[in-house]
């Protein structure tokens, strides 16, 4: 593996980078001031996350992001003060030679709305087909979650079909279906 994965992504209104070691409770506070915002989507944010919580799971952030297993971004503002969102490049469909990567992302409930989102995921794109050895982005998503597939939409993203029923619904009892977008290396 010779593969040394850039670490810092700035745009105009974010710095995108790996997280870092110790960064718990700016995690934490990130993620419970949006819960509910996050509730409806994204199965891993049911319940408030206390510092210790997001401290664990930045360690393990850290640990899949050396190892190459997966590349988790924390999304902060310019001055990297606040914490903004997450983001990241996840194997979710094979290793790192298979050139595919998944773009993850939330942003938090009281910027939202505001475009963020949108600048991150060009920036990501940009980078990732320079940066990175990504030949194919895939941007997943619920169907009836219409501002990321807005993102999706407004940053390029071919909508590719959606896969009925495949996965359980964070929401509700059900199943959702899920729209997948992406894009191939220009
Ligand atoms: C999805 C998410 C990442 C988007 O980030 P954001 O910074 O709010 O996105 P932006 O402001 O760049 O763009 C949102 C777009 O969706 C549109 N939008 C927002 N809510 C919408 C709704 N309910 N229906 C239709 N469009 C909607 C906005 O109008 C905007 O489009 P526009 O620029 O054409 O007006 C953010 O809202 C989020 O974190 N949501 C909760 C977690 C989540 O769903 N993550 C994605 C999982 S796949």
């Amino acid at each position: 593996m010779s593969f040394v994965a850039p670490e810092r992504l700035e745009t105009e209104r974010l710095v995108l980078r790996s997280w870092r070691v110790g960064e718990g409770a700016a995690l934490s506070e990130a993620v419970n001031a949006s819960i509910d915002h996050l509730r409806p989507w994204m199965p891993w944010a049911q319940q408030p996350q206390d510092v210790a919580r997001s401290e664990e799971v930045i360690r393990g952030s850290v640990a899949r992001w050396l190892l190459a297993q997966d590349f988790v971004l924390a999304v902060w503002d310019r001055d990297e003060a606040r914490v903004i969102g997450g983001s990241g490049f996840h194997l979710r469909h094979g290793a790192l030679e298979l050139g595919i990567a998944e773009i993850g992302m939330w942003i938090r409930s009281d910027v939202a709305g505001q475009g963020l989102g949108q600048e991150a995921l060009h920036a990501l794109t940009r980078w990732g087909f320079s940066a990175w050895p990504w030949r194919r982005l895939v941007w997943r998503c619920d169907v009836d979650n219409h501002a990321s597939r807005r993102v999706a939409e407004a940053c390029g993203y071919h909508l590719e079909g959606i896969a009925r029923q495949d996965q359980r619904a964070v929401r509700g009892g059900g199943y959702r279906d899920t729209a997948t977008y992406a894009l191939l290396r220009p």
